[in-house]
């Protein structure tokens, strides 16, 4: 977890940092730091508490100087507090450095510094960092960075400075993202792209093992061998203000409404002139796909519910049976992975930890490695055989909206492609559906507008309650977990999904009088079922609210309130059904007051196993 930022060049300092780590905050928010080459020595300054503690200190009493580098964190390696805060010193406060990662073995490098005399002030890992580069360090910041890292064990990455040299930084990755942006006279590092769009909108992705030197406003490459790297310039072509709130009170309502055109351009982009799905990045032929027997679809939090339901679609359309599994249990659990299988990630971020490892476990293992992801050139991504952008534009708010639908999107076209190119489907069906997704955003556009109705009728009526209870069947029941996760993250209330064939086995003894139970009754197939659940729980006192398609009212007759989704098919019906437990949860939030896009304990990339 946390975010890490440096700056070399001709700006102050600590402005290009604290905007830059505004932009980071999503990746941790416990305490905030910078350390700035003022020409005579590092000044280093760092808090306890959200960012604005740290700027509210800066702006009292500025920090001069141009080189910089600054963190926020999400502790891992000690409690919050100003001295765990980043960045980290060597005892005469002439070398600094900050990190994003886990050091493994830095229990072993701390005993073998400390009978070296190191004194160590912190609880984090991130000092024996510190300590080693000061140890290897002769006069020149690079070989003392290089030399640290070839003793740590974990994942990093990692920017320092130091106060002899006022034109130098340097900076390392290995398995926790880094980016490079290159500006005019100026260059920066950054663990993720809009800490630096305002600034530039060109950039390197560094690759595991790679090193940047900043030295002035030149910008070299190197990789673990010290061999100069020639890198391709990536210019990102989002802009400050799609990864700002554009006039919504939190990125979470932003993110919400814009899933009409995350669907679309994930849809859209990828279909030819005939209208079919044509998948560029995916480079899976009919003969690779006839060799394989099983599908693995691994991923953590909401993306694994979007796992869910991608595989019922691969299992529906092209027939090959798929297990959804969670990356952090994946690797544990011995599952059957040869080079038979195909092992598709998903990941918003592309970097959390447990799937990257479940990814490398996989492969190892001879499997064809398929992602879906979001951020272009991330971890998961470039170690992938085959790669699905979901193109929902950055998303910050730590609750995941628009990546889950356009996730669900990516799916869909996925299941198609390879239902048509095994022959599973008939062209004339694989059109159907196509035109049927091509609905899609105009009937996002449609369930959205029942916002007002959420807000004030429902969300209300559920803010002062502990508990819920989310069920559905089939297709909904992964809704409703998805729904029941939602509501977690950002409201604390308590919320558990149950299949609803299940309640008879134990949950219904939780049902009380008042309780809310949101009943996701969109599948044609199984609706009489649904009902008769949602009848079992209101006849013991449950606060029945339905979500359920426009054509059956009689729904109204079992439930205390009715959410309607535009009438879609069954299978579609996940990218409409999440839309209504996506508002509630975020108005639920708002009537209890809570930080809907900084709840507590949870980092939107979670970069640690
Ligand atoms: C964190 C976030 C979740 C997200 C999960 C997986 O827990 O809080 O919102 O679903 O990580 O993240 P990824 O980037 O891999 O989709």
């Amino acid at each position: 977890m946390c975010g890490i930022v440096g700056y070399l060049g001709n700006k102050k300092a600590t402005e290009v940092l604290v905007e830059g780590l505004s932009k980071l905050e999503y990746r941790g928010y416990d305490s905030a730091g910078v350390a700035v080459n003022t020409g005579d020595e590092l000044s280093i300054r760092k808090f306890k508490g959200r960012l604005a503690v740290l700027s509210d200190d800066l702006e009292k009493s500025p920090i001069q100087g141009t080189l910089g580098i600054g963190h926020t964190r999400w502790a891992t390696h000690g409690e919050p507090s100003d001295v765990n805060s980043h960045p980290h010193f060597n005892k005469d406060k002439s070398i600094a450095v900050v990190h994003n990662g886990i050091i493994e073995n830095y229990m072993e490098l701390k005993e073998e510094l400390q009978k070296e005399g190191y004194e160590f002030l912190s609880q984090t890992d991130t000092e024996v960092i510190a300590h080693l580069v000061d140890k290897y360090y002769e006069g020149n910041l690079f070989d003392a960075v290089y030399n640290a890292t070839k003793k740590l064990r974990g994942a990093y990455a990692i920017g320092a400075i130091c106060k002899d040299n006022n034109n130098e930084l340097v900076a390392v990755r290995k398995d926790s993202p880094l980016i490079v942006g290159l500006g005019e006279g100026e260059n920066f590092i950054a663990s993720d792209i809009p800490a630096i769009l305002k600034y530039t909108k060109n950039v390197y992705f560094l690759e595991n093992g790679e090193f940047v030197h900043i030295q002035n406003d030149t910008v070299t490459v190197l990789d673990e061998n010290r061999n100069v790297v020639k890198k391709e310039i990536n210019e990102i072509t989002w802009d400050v203000e799609s990864a700002s709130k554009g006039g919504y009170e939190h990125f979470m309502l932003k993110e919400i409404y814009e899933q009409p055109n995350g669907v679309k351009e994930t849809l859209v982009r990828r279909l030819d002139e005939n209208g079919d799905i044509k998948l560029d990045d995916i480079k899976m032929t009919k003969k690779d796909l006839e060799k394989i027997n099983k599908v693995y679809i691994i991923a953590c939090g909401t993306a694994y519910h979007a796992g869910l339901v991608g595989k019922y679609a691969i299992e529906k359309f092209a027939k090959i049976p798929v297990t959804c599994d969670i990356a952090s249990e994946f690797r544990y659990n011995d599952p059957f992975v040869d080079e038979n299988t195909l092992v598709i990630l998903v990941s918003q971020s592309g970097e959390t930890a447990d799937t990257l490892a479940s990814l490398r476990y996989a492969k190892d293992k001879g499997a064809r490695i398929m992602s879906v992801t979001n951020v272009v050139g991330s971890s998961i991504a470039r170690e992938s055989d085959d790669v699905f952008y979901t193109w929902a534009g950055p998303e910050v708010s730590v609750a995941s909206t628009k990546a889950y639908t356009t996730q669900l999107v990516s799916f869909y076209m996925i299941a198609l492609d390879f239902a048509i190119k095994k022959g599973s489907i008939t062209k004339e069906y694989y059109h159907e559906m196509i035109e049927k997704l091509k609905q899609m955003p105009e009937k996002v556009t449609k369930a959205l507008e029942q916002e007002n109705y959420i807000k004030e009728d429902i969300a209300k009526s559920i803010k002062d309650k502990d508990n819920a209870f989310y069920l559905g069947r089939g297709l909904d029941y992964s809704i409703a977990m998805e729904g029941a996760l939602k509501i977690k993250e950002i409201s604390y209330i308590h919320a558990e999904a149950f299949a609803a064939g299940e309640l008879k086995h134990g949950t219904i003894a939780l049902i009380e009088k008042g309780i809310p139970v949101i009943a996701i009754a969109t599948q044609d197939s199984l609706f009489e079922k649904m009902v008769s659940s949602m009848e079992e729980v209101r006849a013991r006192g449950a606060y029945v609210i339905a979500v359920a398609k426009e054509k059956n009212k009689e729904v109204e007759k079992s439930a205390d309130k009715v959410i309607y989704i535009p009438d879609v098919d069954d299978i579609l019906s996940s990218i409409l059904t999440v839309l209504p437990l996506q508002l509630l949860s975020y108005y639920a939030a708002i009537e209890r007051g809570c930080d809907v896009d900084k709840p507590r304990n949870l980092a939107k990339s979670v970069t640690v196993e």
